[in-house]
Formats: C-alpha cells, structure tokens, sequence
C-alpha cells in the first residue's frame, strides 16, 4: 500500500519508491503538511512544527488563550482566506452576506486502489498493470456547509503525488467561489530556488532560476492559455541542485488556460509554494448542490538531481497522460508546407511537394493554413471549415487519394477556437465571438476568438471537422490556436458569471478535442499555439506531440527544446528541419545539424523540398536513416541534459532500457581560434558493461566512460554537430584503448 492511514484516521502518509509525503489532521480539525521529502517511516512529523506566540498572528476560536496556535504559522494543506492566515492562501470564498470567511476542517477520508478523474479535464490515468492509489480528504467550512474534497493520486513508481480539488456547496444559500487553486507545498525549513519557464513567442519556455526570499515569486497566465510567456510548471530545489544532484520538487499543472505558480517565504523564513488557476478574472457561482473542479497538480519529488526529475515527469506523462493510437505507434516523418510556400500553394504544388518528400523517405504531407474557407492571408476565413476546392483544384479526398497513392499519409491544419470578422461564420453569428457588447474588441492576427464555452459553438465546429475528416482520407490534424484571450464576455454567462467564462472556455475546448478523438481515434493530433503557446500537460492528453515552437533555426532550439525537457518527453516536442536563412531568425547553420536538431523530437521537415540540391537530398535520406536508426533511443529512451545552452557547445543523450545503447548529439554553438577541447561525460550507463564509442572505437567499461567521458580529436566548426554512439560490447571486443 503506497497510502497508510494512522491515528485515527488522522496522519496519513503517502509513499512512493523514494518519497513520502506527510499529513495529519490536528484536534482542531486543520489538515496540517508535516512533511514531504526522502522517503521516511512516516512516524506523526506534527512535532517538527515549532509553535510560538510571534504577535500579530492570531488564534482561532477553539485553542482559547493559547497564543501559539496560529493559522498564520502553521504548514497547511488548505491555508484559506479570510481566516487569520495573511499569506497568499489556496481558496477564497464569497458569501451571500458579502463575507470572505473560509474555514475548512478535517471531516473524514476515503481510500480507492485506483486513480481519480477530473471532470470534464485531463488527469493522469490507470494502466491495466499499474495503478495508482487515491485518498479523498473531505474538509468542510465551519460556517457555510461548502465541503472541499481533496484528491491525492500517489504513483509509486514515478515518485508522483498528484492532487485536485472539488468544492460543493452542500449548503441553502449561494457561494461564489473567488480563487480555487489546486496545491499548496509548505516547507517548514530549508533554502530553496524556484525555476520557472518564461519565454516569448518563438522562444518558449526558457529556464530562470530564482533564490525563494519573502518578495513574492510569481508567474502565470491570463492570457486564457497557458501561453508561451510562462509555462505551468515549475521547480523547487534546494539551492545547491544541479542535473545530478539536490533535492528536486516538481509541479506541474494539468490546465491549458490562466494560471498563478508562486512562491514567497513568510515571516518566520517557512516557504510557501502554490500553484492553480489564476484567481484574476476568476469567479464561479456555486448554487445549493453546485459544484467547481480545480485541475490536477503533478508533483514529483527528486532526491537526486532535475535530470532524475524530468526522467519522472517523461515516463508519467508519456505512460499515463498521453493517449491514443499514437502514444507508442512510430510517428510518421512529417512534411509541412507552411514555410514552403505559407498561403501561396495549389494542387500542382502540393502534389510536387509530396512527390519529391515520397523518393526521400518521408511518411506524411501536412497540408497547413489556408486550404478553407477566403484564406489566402490571414485576414479572413477562419470558421468557414468548407474545402476551397478551387484552391485545391479539386476535392480533398482527391488531393488525399494521390497523396496515398504516393504511399504517404495525409495531414490537415485546423483552428477550430477562431474567427475571422471576414468570414461567413462571423456574417450569420457574430454572437458566437468572445467580445464585450457596445466595445469593439481587441484583434490578434485580425482574428477573434469563439465563445467555446457554448455548446452551440461546439456542436458546429464538430460538425464541420467531422464532414471533413470523414470525406477525405486525412491520417492527421494539426490543432492550432493563434491569439490571446481578451474581450472575456460570453452571451451565454453575461452578468456575475462572466468570472466563470475563461475557465469554461478551456472545458469546451477539452470537450470538444475529447468528441475528436473519440469519433477519430486513429487520426495522430498534434496540438500547436502559435508553436509552443499551448504545450502543456492537459493537451496530452489529447495531442501526444505538440509544434514546440514556431522558431525552427536550430540554434535558438537547442535552448527551446532544453527547457521543454524539464518536464515534457521529447517524443511530445514537434521538431523540424527548415530552411537557411532561417525565416525566424535569419541564421544560416548545416543541413546536418538541424536534422541532428530535430531528431530530439518528433520528427520532420519544413521547407521546399524542389529547392534543395542533391547534396541535400542525400542528406535527408541519412537522416531519415538516422530517424529509424535512433527513434527508440530518442522517443522511449532516458533523457539526459548534458550542458546547459550559453556554452560553447550544446549536448544531451539517450539511453535505453537495457542501458545497451547511448547517444549523444553535440552541437558547437560558438567558435573560436586555437579552440578548447571539447569533452563530455557520459551518463546512465551500466558501470559494468562495456562499451565501444562510434567516434574513436575505443572500448571501456560504463564506469569509465561516466567517470571520464570522451575527448573529441577534432573540434566542430561553429554550428556543426556530430552524433557519437556507445554500443555495448563483449569485455575485450573492439579497438584496444590506447
Ligand atoms: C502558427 C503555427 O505555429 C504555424 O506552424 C502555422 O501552422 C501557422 N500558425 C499557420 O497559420
């Protein structure tokens, strides 16, 4: 059993291979966090907590004249608003008399042998060999009857604890639910950093690293995505942590839209971690029997290092988030047209595309923007989901038809949420758009968002996506989303549940991928937001590979994909070879490299094939080959970050199962006269085994090589790149070492 419940039913202890994570119910009823760390006996930790009267923190009701007891102090699984603890706390309330009391106490618990669900949300889930285990606490409001259920999911393999909450109003008068987050980590002692992700539109989710102090750590979203500014994820780790070791602490939110993750340390030096959606522009009306799920929170715990920690996060996500026909099938080598021709195609051009990618190797065309609808920019057409034939020169399912007779699969773009004032949509329902009545509304890329919290909204888009996909044969759908949210006001939830909108928002857009998948289960979705707008847990579960960036130069990729590493598996990174200049950033950099580049991902191309010389050609042949060669090293194997970007070279490595096989890929991002060596380690080998390096066919035991690493004979020239093997060997097979 990872969950023991001890006392009474009062201290519960969730264990996992390496952690344990404390809590226990105190005779007030407060649901106490005693502990979450290395993993431990689970002895009542309550003690740890040291109580003293430190003024201006007052007592609640029941500890009558004993000044130490105080919510303001105190570690907590559920701080609340408005009770006397002034730190930034996990839920708030609004009653009927205008009130902002929240008091929640222990009532009681249950204990289920399989994972939760979230309604009408991702989650992690069950495999029929492995599954997790799952404690309900019940708290309920001293005053009001609203009850918060609190979900634990412990999966003890992964060293994940998991945690949603679910607040029904039980009580006769309504409650508007003002902030609901959906974890809180308190640490009673101990320095800590914070990473975060932070970035911009084609450069996403670059790492900063910040000490914890008493000024507030925040980062978030309120852009109704989860937004390539910041990530919804974040690290805690003791300040000396490095890839391989400190003690680690992940969080990660299983939500697509606005988001808070803060951390500030109180005035007694305790930190305090929180992580949910964002209680800006935030409010939910619960009537009697009403209820509001808060999303899930992914927690693992490290005791050796973020490398450890992201190889956690990559097994859980890609074991029990993702989904589909695709989560473990080969995914096809993909050739998009946007950066080949952006709007400017037609059947002629496709079809010369399709031919050449079909004599190179790869798998799969995906048509992209502007097959639908006016679109020839994108000024216009989004909603009006009808085939362009005239484009097309002809049907769809006649363009899909050659493509297959090609002996490749077909892919097609959709943005589904969006509207153009320009389209047919727009003319006969302008309601349907997300603007605010009497304003005129803010436009990104002149286009406006649909009010997907309306099933109306979503009965058609379904009903469009369906015709389309079942009149031609499409193995593929890239699901786009190409502005932030403002204007929040839906027709539907006008008036005091306009707070609802963002968050309904997100659910419809989960209803609506969840109707997809259902209906097309073998189409391979790959989730994209201007790039890596939207890359975020809850969209594995529908999309197992998501276009990581719309930056595709190779060289601003190796810092995009490295932060992606820290918590999402390189098989869900979308990842292309294009063309120089680069159109992002004007970069010239080697064929090879960017396909050394992309292989980290999920694989393809991204230019005009009929443009490339023979050299080239060849090239993509060899990386196609390198594609098969390595696809289980780099899609199910264990990942390691070898250097961080800003060095004079980048480097990263797979490693299989059976640790039989390791690959590393280096590319030189700087150059220099009379260079440096350049040296590696290597990691995740078996001390014991041996193994031959591709580059200078010597031959050592794992211990060696992880101990010493590897010296390049030559240095790469600014931009290249090489890709090194080590391949087991019988002891005393290979070139002798020198
Ligand atoms: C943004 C995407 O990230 C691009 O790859 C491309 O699909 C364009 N949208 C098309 O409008």
């Amino acid at each position: 059993m990872a969950i023991m419940v001890e006392n009474n039913g009062r201290l519960f202890n969730l264990h996992t291979k390496d952690c344990t994570y404390q809590m226990y119910a105190d005779e007030y009823g407060v649901l106490l966090h005693t502990y979450y760390g290395k993993k431990i006996d689970g002895e009542n930790l309550a003690d740890l907590i040291f109580q003293a009267d430190v003024g201006f923190s007052g007592n609640p009701e029941e500890t009558v004249g004993n000044r130490e007891y105080s919510l303001d102090c105190l570690p907590q699984e559920l701080p609340s608003d408005g009770v006397g603890d002034y730190r930034e706390s996990c839920i708030a309330l609004l009653h009927g008399d205008g009130s902002i009391a929240a008091d929640f106490r222990f009532e009681s618990y249950k204990i289920f042998p399989s994972s939760y669900t979230v309604e009408g949300m991702p989650a992690l889930y069950d495999k029929e060999d492995e599954k997790g285990e799952t404690l309900v606490i019940t708290m309920r409001e001293k005053a009001s009857k609203v009850t918060v259920r609190l979900f634990y999911g412990v999966f003890e393999k992964e060293n994940v604890i998991t945690r949603a909450v679910r607040v029904e109003n039980r009580g006769e008068s309504e409650v508007v639910l003002t902030k609901c987050l959906s974890g809180c980590l308190d640490y009673q002692f101990g320095e800590y950093d914070l990473i975060t992700f932070a970035g911009r539109h084609a450069m996403e989710r670059i790492p900063e690293r910040n000490r914890i102090r008493r000024t507030k750590l925040e980062v978030g979203s309120l852009r109704g995505t989860s937004s390539h500014q910041y990530n919804p994820s974040m690290i805690v780790c003791t300040p000396d942590a490095t890839e391989d070791f400190g003690e680690c602490y992940g969080l990660c939110l299983v939500y697509s839209g606005n988001f808070t993750a803060c951390a500030q340390k109180d005035q007694r030096g305790q930190t305090r971690v929180l992580m949910g959606i964002h209680s800006e522009k935030f409010s939910f009306c619960l009537r009697t029997g009403e209820y509001f799920a808060a999303p899930q929170l992914i927690m693992s715990y490290s005791d050796s290092g973020l490398s450890k920690l992201s190889q956690q996060y990559h097994k859980i996500l890609r074991e029990h988030m993702c989904r589909g026909a695709y989560q473990y099938r080969k995914r096809p080598v993909l050739l998009n047209n946007w950066e080949a021709t952006y709007f400017n195609f037609n059947k002629e051009k496709l079809i010369s595309l399709a031919e050449q990618a079909a004599k190179l190797g790869i798998e799969m065309l995906v048509l992209d923007d502007g097959w639908f609808g006016k679109r020839d920019d994108d000024n216009s057409g989004l909603g009006d989901w009808h085939v362009n034939e005239k484009k097309l020169g002809g049907s769809l399912k006649e363009l899909g038809d050659r493509i297959h007779d090609l002996g490749m699969k077909f892919g097609l773009w959709f943005e589904p949420e969006m509207i153009s004032e320009d389209s047919d949509l727009y003319r006969a329902h302008p309601d349907w758009a997300l603007r605010i009545p009497g304003r005129e509304p803010n436009r990104g890329r002149n286009q406006l968002v649909l009010d997907m919290s309306r099933n109306d909204v979503r009965e058609y888009l379904f009903e469009r996506l369906a015709d389309i996909l079942e009149h031609a044969p499409i193995d593929y759908v890239k699901w786009d989303m190409n502005r932030s949210i403002c204007d929040i006001y839906s027709h539907q939830y006008a008036g005091s549940q306009n707070g609802e909108v963002y968050h309904r928002f997100v659910l419809g857009v989960y209803d609506l991928l969840e109707r997809f998948l259902q209906r097309f289960p073998d189409i391979l979705l790959e989730g994209c937001s201007g790039g890596g707008g939207r890359f975020d847990a809850a969209m594995l579960y529908y999309s197992p590979q998501i276009w990581c960036s719309d930056n595709t130069d190779a060289v601003n990729r190796l810092e995009i994909q490295y932060g992606t590493s820290f918590f999402y598996p390189v098989s869900s990174m979308g990842a292309h070879v294009s063309a120089v200049p680069n159109h992002q950033t004007g970069r010239v950099t080697p064929f090879r490299t960017r396909g050394h580049v992309a292989l980290s991902g999920s694989f393809g191309y991204e230019l005009d094939l009929n443009k490339m010389s023979e050299e080239e050609k060849a090239i993509v042949k060899e990386q196609i080959e390198d594609f098969h060669k390595y696809y289980s090293l780099t899609h199910e194997g264990t990942y390691y970050r070898l250097t961080p970007p800003g060095e004079r070279f980048c480097a990263w490595e797979f490693v299989d199962e059976e640790k039989d096989h390791a690959l590393q890929t280096l590319v030189m991002t700087s150059a220099e006269g009379n260079p440096l060596p350049v040296h590696t380690i290597v990691k995740g080998l078996s001390p014991d085994k041996y193994y031959c390096c591709s580059v200078n066919g010597q031959v050592h035991s794992g211990r060696t090589w992880m101990g010493a690493g590897l010296t390049l004979r030559m240095v790469p020239k600014e931009y290249e790149s090489i890709l090194i093997e080590w391949n087991v060997v019988e002891k005393g097979l290979g070139r002798k070492p020198i």
